[in-house]
């Protein structure tokens, strides 16, 4: 089947198998290597991006079920708010091996994009279908709450 997707700003057109899932799609057609695999159950987060404004995970929605919307990977994520929150996992030491890192900062942006003042629980909220093995959480959640500072200073 058609469908007709924006990813990062640009546009195409795809010829999908019926179950192809959107993180297969973004993965395997255009190459998009911040979206990860590891569960493909809808488990583990990371392979979360943005489908029309809010964080999904991509292995948990059909491709065809994105006709028509718009795709942010963490490779179109080049704001004020993504350079905050990147710079912030490296300052609090918020990553070890990276598996985790592209669907926690997507998950993180879709929380915080709004500009509005969050509490440490909203955070723990926003990040609680991402799993991390290595950190355990606290530094994450320490980076999400100084890239907010930058952002809002
Ligand atoms: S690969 Fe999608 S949630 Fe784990
Ligand atoms: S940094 Fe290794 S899984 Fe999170």
């Amino acid at each position: 089947m058609e469908i007709r997707l924006k990813v990062n700003g640009r546009s195409y057109v795809f010829d999908v198998p019926p179950r192809m899932l959107l993180a297969h799609l973004l993965r395997d057609r255009l190459g998009i290597r911040s979206v990860r695999i590891g569960c493909d159950t809808g488990h583990c987060g990371a392979c979360t991006v943005l489908l029309n404004g809010e964080p999904v995970k991509s292995c948990n929605v059909f491709a065809f079920m994105a006709d028509g919307g718009e795709v942010v990977t963490l490779e179109g994520l080049n704001d004020r708010l993504a350079a905050a929150l990147k710079r912030a996992f490296v300052e609090e030491h918020a990553l070890q091996c990276g598996y985790c890192t592209s669907g926690m900062i997507v998950s993180l942006y879709g929380l915080l994009k709004d500009g509005r003042q969050t509490s440490e629980g909203e955070i723990r909220r926003a990040i609680r279908g991402n799993l991390c093995r290595c950190t355990g959480y606290t530094s994450i959640v320490r980076a999400a709450v100084r890239a907010q500072r930058y952002v809002s200073s």
